[in-house]
């Protein structure tokens, strides 16, 4: 219950808070940068231990945030020296004060009544995105996450490539979609919610490089036209998850266009090549795609969730998403000026504001602070790559074009290594499977860690796998 000394009216009762969860943090930036890492809570420990089960009476402010500090001095960190386990980690300041204050507006960005400039930094961050991807004068809405941003796209594909699909649905038995072996699992889930069903979906052959095999992509379209299909959507992936391979866009695109069929790129982790000149050409062809995902969380830094889904067509998303309320849509704008409403081109109503952290970031640090970016990401990437090619105990698995490296030690259990290096609190890193072998993938996400880091890194995996039994990584 709000008393007296903690009236709303009072600004104590937000910048008194905000000073004690500012403390909090410093706690958490402190932890994440000890030496010995830290030793993760298991479960039990964790149930049994930290305040999570919800009591009947409340125990007023102060003491929830001793239990708020508890639990979270207890979460993992995924910033930091230690952290290598996805395609996100560090943190960014000027995005991360941005993130903070969204949460003090608590904005729903639907509308301009409500929201208000927030609405028009949105458009600008969506523009300037637009403009990168070559799809200026398209249509733009963020989304939460890239597996959503690939679903939108997918619903806008159906409905454009299936007339009455939006209004009476459709039979999902004929229509199929494309995408490598290698791309993001979200296409079967999404698959699966947009009526065609998760069968329906061919995983197309890859090259050497993790790329998807143009060939064998024209092949299957055509054995299935002739088995009375519908091929529908091809969906190309621009950095896939475990190898961060780039499909070749014009080649796919050709196809696309001969067979008439919608193209999207998901380029939920490598979208961020545009921000770079020398990077870009790995996405060419890209004016060539429909519609395409781009997340700002993986690459460029931003707090979680920061994606959007972008077409070249203008108008699509209000077009397939758009619906009556007017309880909420009560200011008028001309018909130009629709954008000033959001929420009539979203997949949600009720909406955080993603875009003013980026926007925020990029303010910092212009496009030439995010091409820096990527080239610290490269080298230490490069970095890596050398220490492996330099040690007999290491295997690289390819020669990666993207900032992920792929290896095992010789002879040692992968998963084993892995499990090892958590459960001991030295550090976080995944696996995955390359060309049938569980590798230890080694994403350089975080240009603020720095070659002596990844040095360490590398010791700490060696120094766990000396006491791992023999193994092989053959996956059956
Ligand atoms: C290629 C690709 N697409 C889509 C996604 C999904 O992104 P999100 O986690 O933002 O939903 C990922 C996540 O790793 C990805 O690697």
């Amino acid at each position: 219950m709000t008393t007296a000394a903690t009236s709303n009216r009072n600004p104590d009762c937000i910048t008194g808070p905000l000073a004690e969860a500012a403390q909090i943090a410093a706690d958490v930036v402190e932890q994440e940068s000890r030496a010995e890492g830290t030793v993760p809570i298991d479960v039990a420990k964790a149930l049994e231990t930290l305040p999570i089960s919800i009591p009947q009476q409340g125990v007023g402010e102060a003491e929830a945030i001793e239990r708020l500090r508890r639990v979270v001095m207890a979460t993992p960190t995924t910033s930091g020296t230690r952290f290598f386990n996805q395609l996100f980690a560090g943190r960014e300041r000027i995005a991360t004060i941005a993130e903070a204050l969204t949460v003090v507006l608590n904005q729903s960005m639907y509308t301009y009544k409500v929201a208000g400039p927030q609405v028009l930094i949105e458009r600008e961050v969506l523009e300037r995105m637009l403009a990168k991807a070559s799809m200026t004068g398209g249509d733009a809405m963020f989304t939460p996450g890239g597996s959503l941003s690939n679903l939108a796209a997918m619903i806008v594909a159906r409905n454009e490539m299936i007339p009455g699909a939006k209004e009476q649905g459709i039979d999902g038995r004929k229509h199929t979609i494309y995408t490598s072996a290698e791309s993001h699992y979200s296409i079967r889930k999404n698959a699966g919610m947009i009526g065609v069903g998760r069968e329906n979906v061919r995983k197309v052959a890859i090259d050497a490089h993790g790329r998807m095999d143009p060939a064998a992509l024209a092949s299957m379209i055509k054995a299935d036209r002739a088995d009375n299909k519908a091929p529908m959507m091809i969906i190309s992936t621009s950095g896939t998850t475990v190898m961060g391979a780039f499909d070749q866009i014009e080649p796919i695109a050709e196809i696309a266009q001969q067979e008439k069929i919608w193209l999207h790129v998901d380029g939920a982790f490598g979208g961020s090549a545009l921000m770079h000149t020398k990077h870009r050409d790995l996405l060419a062809g890209l004016d060539r795609a429909d519609s395409f995902t781009w997340d700002a969380h993986k690459m460029m830094g931003v707090p979680l969730i920061c994606s959007v889904a972008l077409t070249r067509k203008p108008g699509l998303f209000r077009e397939h998403f758009d619906e009556t309320a007017s309880y909420l849509y009560q200011q008028d704008f001309e018909q130009d000026h629709a954008w000033l409403n959001p929420g009539t081109r979203s997949l949600q109503c009720g909406r955080r504001n993603d875009a003013l952290k980026l926007w925020a970031l990029w303010q910092s640090l212009g496009d030439d602070g995010f091409a820096q970016r990527i080239e610290k990401q490269h080298a230490l990437a490069r970095h890596a790559v050398g220490i492996i090619e330099s040690n007999d105990q290491l295997k690289l698995s390819f020669d990666p074009a993207w900032v992920n490296v792929c290896f095992e030690v010789a002879g040692k259990s992968t998963e084993a290594i892995c499990d090892r290096l958590n459960t001991l609190g030295t550090l976080k890193i995944g696996h995955g499977v390359v060309f049938g072998r569980r590798v230890i993938r080694l994403v350089t996400i975080d240009p603020q860690i720095d070659e002596p880091d990844i040095d360490r890194l590398f010791r700490d995996i060696l120094a766990v796998a000396a006491n791992i039994e023999a193994a092989d990584n053959i996956v059956d």
